[in-house]
């Protein structure tokens, strides 16, 4: 008998898995460095926040996690619905909507593959869609895209904030550039951290139980398969770089001892200044490298 599980199958069962357990310490992570999260994620929060807000209207926050995402556009009036596929993100969303007493939004726990949409056709006003897509498998982007077409009104919004790969050749200077950060990340995130000891007993704990900073099958999205499947049904006014090692950067700060961290944090504005500095300077696609996660912002207009 064969007891293989179809790909497909194995492949939203780790993913499911994966957040289940360790989604919790991912919030918590997030939650850690707030000054790093201000210095890294404010100028982000601003620009979808605009792009997507329209009181009064409906926004669906897609793979929407703990929800933490959602209540930007709640608690300025929109009416939000999260959808989920990890029952334990979706216990968290509904704990904060608790603690936080907004009534205008839902959660749902869903494969949003599977997920019944047939009541949404042309409902939403907005899409956001934070660190999701970057997580399915490939056959199943197009069809992503094409649900999304679906539950957004004519003329509505969608903001992607993935991970992005390109296929441009590096040029010399940007190998240099790269080979000069990647190393001083290194020594300062991993090496000296393990020579001192600077590495907190929780994230030691969470690593002995088997937690890696990405889930199993997450990889960046290749942005030509992007505007392939988003061409037919949206104008695609922007794709810009934001993250390139600023990121990854308050990823790893966040597994430091507390007195540790505070000494690293302020070197995250230097890493996130240097991220804009080149991305304006050469463009993210000139960083691009296989397997790489740089952090774009997508902009889409349904037609
Ligand atoms: C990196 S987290 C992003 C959470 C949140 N949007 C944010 O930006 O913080 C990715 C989320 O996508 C969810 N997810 C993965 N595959 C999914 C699917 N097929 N349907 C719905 N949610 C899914 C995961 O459970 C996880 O909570």
């Amino acid at each position: 008998m064969n007891t293989e599980l179809d790909p497909l199958l194995q492949w939203h069962q780790d993913e499911k898995a994966w957040w289940n357990m360790y989604g919790d310490y991912m919030t918590y992570q997030w939650q850690l460095t707030p000054y790093l999260h201000d210095v890294i994620r404010t100028p982000l929060e601003n620009e979808y926040v605009d792009y997507l807000l329209k009181p009064g209207g409906r926004l669906l926050d897609l793979g929407c996690g703990s929800g933490w995402l959602s209540f930007h556009f709640a608690e300025q009036g929109m009416s939000v619905l999260g959808i989920d596929v990890a029952k334990e993100q979706i216990n968290a969303a509904n704990e904060l909507k608790l603690s936080r007493g907004v009534k205008n939004v839902s959660f749902e726990c869903a494969d949003f593959i599977a997920w019944d949409s047939s009541q949404y056709v042309g409902a939403f006003d907005s899409v956001f869609v934070s660190a999701f897509m970057h997580h399915l498998p490939e056959v199943e982007l197009e069809q992503t895209v094409q649900k999304i077409a679906s539950v957004v009104k004519q003329g509505g919004r969608v903001f992607l904030y993935e991970p992005l790969t390109s296929a441009r050749p590096r040029r010399l200077t940007i190998k240099l550039i790269d080979r000069v950060s990647s190393l001083g990340l290194l020594l300062l995130l991993d090496k000296f951290p393990k020579w001192l000891g600077l590495i907190s007993e929780r994230h030691t704990a969470e690593l002995a139980r088997g937690y890696k900073m990405t889930s199993p099958h997450e990889r960046p999205v290749d942005v030509a398969l992007l505007r392939k499947f988003c061409g037919n049904e949206f104008e695609i006014s922007e794709i810009k770089g934001w993250h390139l090692h600023s990121l990854g950067f308050s990823m790893q700060v966040t597994a430091l001892r507390e007195g540790a961290r505070k000494y690293y944090e302020p070197l995250g504005r230097f890493w996130y200044g240097l991220d804009r500095l080149l991305f304006r300077r050469f463009g993210w696609e000139s960083f691009s490298l296989p397997g790489r996660f740089i952090l774009c912002g997508v902009k889409l207009t349904k037609k």
